[in-house]
């Protein structure tokens, strides 16, 4: 790595590491300069930033002397990378709006070079809706990403995804970006596709009207979420949802049953299947090509049904382009376990998480879920929490399973 980067170091815990990611760079052949914002001053100083990258440090947009000798404009331009580490939440808000209040957002504005982002913020901050829209709206303009990983924060008590990836990590990403190639994903499920079904599909009675049921799609959009973060290649087949969409995730909306089905044969190969929609089991058996009038004397029609194909099973059932792993979810309002054994063992399904979904658990739409997870060794009761953290835990358990039956599709 011949080239030049500018380090731009925000206002975290992780920014020591971005001290050892200036040595990793030069070890690497790149020259680089650094602009530290006046958060990261208080964690990292600009004289070991400038001893180790043996470069002057910026810091103030309204340095005379800088501006004279360089100015901001020239400093965003007169590189050939940008690495922004650790990327705090802050400055993923204030690039994703397109403020330039600081030296360090000017230059992020200004440039028309390539940026690598390496986030670091406690888990919370970085599930947050704000820092998933924010992510997804950078990704849309083009910065690349590197990391979050999951472990444990530098917060007593606290781990999930958020720790800045190390390092190594960063300037090997940063060395695939400066030779042209996206930079390949790092955690668990690296190298990995995950195929993903979310949300209720939508049965036409007619143009007009349709059946339906009450999923928001937030368990199955937090599980693509989770498996993007720990690295995965993520399709997500959604049904009919106004969430938006996860960051680092393909996304095909459907409407109907039989369109999930045809979408997720397309889909395939996959490592590991999870089926998280609430798909409808029946479908009206002839939908009505225009919209059904109110007769005069108001009689209802009525409407006859046919029974829509069963995705989990035929992705279970099937031999050539099976998922490694299939997991399927039971939403039930009774005898929740018992018949999430039987639909583990019916569908050929190799995990089943079940749910209960009566109306007072709140489950449906809510953003907690209490779930049991039935394997064939068993079943674990998992004590009520975050849609988001049953995603984690989740994709997290079925990354170990992959690990430890290491098969490739
Ligand atoms: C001890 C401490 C640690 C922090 N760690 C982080 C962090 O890891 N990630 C983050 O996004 N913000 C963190 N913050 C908050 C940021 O420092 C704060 O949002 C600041 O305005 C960021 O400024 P900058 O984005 O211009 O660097 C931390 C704050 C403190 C006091």
């Amino acid at each position: 790595m011949t080239q030049r980067v500018l380090l731009i170091i925000g206002g975290g815990i992780a920014a020591y590491k971005s001290l050892d990611l200036i040595r990793r760079l030069r070890e690497r052949g790149a020259t680089v300069r650094v602009v530290l914002t006046r958060a990261a001053q208080e964690f990292v100083t600009p004289l070991a930033a400038g001893a180790l990258s043996n470069e002057r440090v910026f810091t103030d947009l309204f340095d005379l002397d800088d501006e004279r000798e360089i100015g901001h404009i020239r400093l965003a331009r007169d590189t050939d990378l940008i690495i922004l580490a650790p990327a705090t939440a802050d400055l993923l808000a204030k690039m994703a709006t397109g403020q330039a209040n600081d030296l360090a957002t000017a230059v992020l504005l200004a440039t028309d070079k390539p940026v690598l982002a390496a986030p670091a913020m406690n888990p919370r901050m970085w599930s947050h809706p704000a820092t998933r829209r924010n992510v997804h709206q950078l990704e849309a303009d083009g910065i690349a990403f590197v990391g979050p990983n999951a472990g444990e924060m530098a917060e007593r008590g606290e781990a999930g995804v958020g720790r800045m990836s190390e390092a190594t990590e960063i300037a090997e990403a940063a060395a695939q970006l400066l030779a042209g190639l996206a930079p390949s994903k790092t955690g668990p499920l690296a190298g990995r596709h995950v195929l993903v079904t979310s949300g209720p599909t939508h049965e036409p009675i007619d143009p007009v009207r349709y059946i339906a049921n009450r999923s928001s799609g937030k368990q199955g959009h937090a599980i693509a979420a989770a498996a993007a973060s720990a690295g995965a290649r993520v399709t997500l087949v959604s049904g009919p949802v106004t969430l938006n969409d996860p960051p680092g995730v393909t996304v095909i909306k459907v409407q109907t049953a039989a369109e999930m089905l045809s979408t997720v044969e397309a889909a395939l190969p996959a490592d590991i299947a999870i089926f998280a929609a609430a798909v409808a089991d029946w479908r009206v058996a002839a939908a009505a090509g225009q919209k059904m009038k109110k007769t005069s004397d108001s009689a209802a029609p009525t409407l006859t049904l046919a029974v829509n194909p069963d995705i989990l099973k035929s992705i279970a059932k099937r031999t050539p382009r099976r998922p490694a792993l299939v997991i399927g979810f039971a939403a039930e309002t009774d005898a929740v376990i018992p018949h999430a054994q039987k639909k583990r063992k019916d569908k050929a399904a190799d995990w089943i998480v079940a749910n209960d979904v009566s109306p007072a658990t709140g489950t449906f739409g809510g953003d907690w879920n209490t779930v049991h997870l039935v394997t064939a060794d068993g079943v674990t009761s998992w004590p009520p929490q975050s849609k988001d953290d049953v995603a984690r835990r989740l994709i997290e358990q079925a990354a170990a399973w992959l690990a430890a039956n290491q098969t490739e599709v």
